[in-house]
Order: structure tokens, then sequence, then C-alpha cells
């Protein structure tokens, strides 16, 4: 049955092509984003604004009790995400990705909203010692080493308190996405592997190339979150990718330099930046979510990164240096040159568009 909808982080990385899913399958959607970042990429069947989709540019610390009148379901996408981008201004992360956090969904339980849907992270397992590696469950230890993900922990711990029969939480502990959306996020593995191979010749680790990492498409996430919003079931916790999708950093690159060398005939060089070596690394069991809805996932990695090509060759001449010129591209450089002008006050809050 159709559902009303609230998606905050509407206009984010996952945010711009889960509406247009959901809106797709019936469902009447309410998008609320401060709007931090632009439309930076055309994805052919993917408008930024979807038609009859609606809109509120609100920043997630103002929305009130009225907000959520009529709302069935609730995904709460919005906050600062990424490892670095935590640590700009920890203070901050914190504030939005877990005080104002807790306090919305609170509000929105007040005002009668039955499920949440919680974007959490497998960041937050945070280590597993590469000599001796584990596939973590949804119960394992988490050792999170980052703001982010660490913020990540405690709003699940504060959300999973608001659960009671009125009002169901699901956790969705995402592996790290890939594949393109109109607003492109290029901190990502394979999206940021495609990119420098394109608009130029290289791959760069910034860590041990044998760290290991779960991956998801982002149409396979939207397809699982599509299942959490249309089935009732039990509040849980799940690991959201597939088991066989887990990658060393090093398996990726193999795969993004053959693709390109066979596309385009191109030597793509690796690159070691190790001086601020980033030390996530985890394996993650997702059997539990394969139980619940086997099927939701059916891309492959190796697919998603001629899909990323496919965009590039669309939309850009391998001669545009968009991953320089274009600040949008990157979320930190963005933010930090729209403080730069004002447009932004210290506490990520949008002062001027
Ligand atoms: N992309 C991934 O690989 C991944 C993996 C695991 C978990 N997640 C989580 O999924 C969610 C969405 O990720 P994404 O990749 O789309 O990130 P994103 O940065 O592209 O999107 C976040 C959106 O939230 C908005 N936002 C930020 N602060 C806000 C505020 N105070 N009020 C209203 N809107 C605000 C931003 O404008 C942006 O559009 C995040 O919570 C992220 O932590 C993402």
């Amino acid at each position: 049955m159709a559902k009303r909808v609230m998606v905050t982080g509407s206009n984010g990385y996952i945010g711009c092509v889960l509406c247009r899913e959901l809106k797709d399958r019936g469902n009447e959607v309410v998008g609320v984003d401060s709007r931090l970042y632009p439309e930076n990429f055309k994805v052919q069947g993917y408008p930024y604004e979807v038609d009859g989709l609606f809109y509120r540019m609100e920043d997630i610390r103002d929305l009130k009790e009225a907000h959520f009148e009529g709302v069935d379901v609730l995904i709460h996408l919005a906050g600062l995400s990424n490892d670095p981008l935590g640590d700009i201004n920890d203070k901050v992360t914190r504030k939005i990705n877990v005080y104002a956090a807790v306090e919305m969904v609170s509000l929105a339980k007040k005002a009668g909203v039955k499920k949440l849907i919680f974007s959490s992270s497998c960041s937050v397992y945070g280590f597993s010692p590469m000599e001796s590696p584990v596939f973590f469950v949804e119960t394992s230890p988490k050792h999170p080493v980052s703001t982010y993900a660490e913020t990540k922990l405690v709003c699940e711990g504060a959300l999973n308190q608001l659960n009671d029969s009125d009002f169901t939480v699901q956790i969705l502990r995402n592996a790290t996405v890939y594949g393109p959306s109109p607003r492109m996020r290029f901190d990502l593995l394979i999206n940021a592997m495609t990119a420098t191979s394109f608009f130029g010749d290289q791959i760069v680790f910034y860590s041990n190339p044998q760290v290991k990492r779960p991956l998801i498409h982002i149409r396979d996430l939207c397809n699982v979150i599509l299942f959490f919003v249309e089935n009732d079931l039990e509040p849980d916790t799940y690991n959201v990718g597939r088991t066989r999708d887990n990658f060393s950093i090093s398996d990726i690159a193999v795969l993004v330099v053959r693709a390109f060398f066979e596309r385009f005939g191109k030597d793509i060089r690796l690159r070691y930046s190790i001086d601020n070596a980033d030390p996530r690394s985890y394996l993650v069991d997702f059997s539990k979510l394969q139980n619940v809805c086997p099927g939701a996932l059916v891309n492959e990695v190796s697919g998603g990164i001629q899909e990323m090509i496919d965009h590039f060759v669309a939309n850009f001449s391998p001669e545009d240096d968009i991953m320089d010129k274009e600040t949008s591209f990157h979320s930190i450089q963005h933010l930090l040159k729209r403080m730069e002008k004002g447009e932004l006050d210290e506490e990520f809050r949008v002062l001027k568009r």
C-alpha cells in the first residue's frame, strides 16, 4: 500500500535516487534537505527534482511537530556524511548526526509517525586486524575509528530507545555505496577510482591496499530501504550489503584498471598516499539481511564500474577537470568554500543559497 514517506537528506547522494524510486512505487514523498550541495552529475531518468515530489528546503534542526503530519514512515539520511568531514568540526558533527537526529525523530514519533528507517553505516565496526580477519555480524563488538562512525553508533543506541508498540526503529548499517546519482559523491571508493582514472590516469591509495571494505550499488541499497518501507518487521538492526561484495581496496583497483584498459586501452597508474593512512578495515557478514529480503541486491561491482564510465562518457570529456575545478564534486572542499563565501555558518547552517 502506498505510504506518505518523509526522507531527510533527500537531495544527497542516496536521497536523490531513493526519492525517485519511492515515487515510482506510488508513494507520496516529502523530501527535507538544507541543500548543502548542488546537483552535479547528469543521470538519465533521475532528475534532481522529481515531478510531483514535495521538497522542503529545511534544516532538520528547524523541523516542528506539524511538519510530520500524515507521515507514515520517516527515512533519516541527512547529516554530515563521511569520515574526514566528521573531523572538520567534531562537535558540530555530533550535534547534527546525534542530537538533532534524536530530537527530530522524537518529534516525529510524537506527531504519530509509525516507523523510522535510519541510515547507519558498517563503519561502526571500524577495524579488524588483517592477520586474523573476522566477518562482523550485527552483534559483533564495535570499534569506530572516526567521529562520523562514532556518531552513527551513538545515534543507533539513542534511536533504539524510542522503540515501542507504536513506533518501530529499523537500523540499516550500509556498506560503502557506489554508482551514479544526480548529487555525486567522489569521496567513495569506486566513484573516486573511476573518476581519477577517467579524468586522469591514476588511482591513489589512501590506505593500505589490503584493507577490506564491503560495497553496495546505490540502487540495491534503495531496494532494501523500499523493502523496509513496504514491510512491517519487528524493530531490528541489519548490515546492508552482500557477503560476497567484501573487497580489498586493491581488488577494486584491479577491476577499475582492467575496465579502463579493456574499454580505452588506457594504462592506469597506482599511487600510494598513506601518510594519513585511513585505518578502517572490516569484513561484514550480511546473511541476516539476505534471509529477510533475498533478491534485493542484484548489481555486480564490475557492472557498477562500467555504469560509472558510461556516465562519464555521456556527460564529460576526459579533458574536463571536474575533480579540481568543480569543488561541488568534493563534499569537504565544497563546504569549506561555501563557509569562506559566507553561505554557511560554522554549524553548517545555510545562510545564503
Ligand atoms: N554513501 C555511503 O556510502 C553511505 C554508507 C553508509 C551510510 N551512509 C549514510 O547514508 C546517509 C546519506 O548518505 P549520502 O551518501 O547520501 O550523503 P550526502 O552527504 O550526499 O547527503 C546528505 C544530505 O543531508 C543534507 N543535510 C546535511 N545536514 C543537514 C541538516 N542539518 N538538515 C537537513 N539536511 C541536511 C545534505 O544537504 C545532503 O543533501 C548519511 O547519513 C550517511 O552517513 C552513506
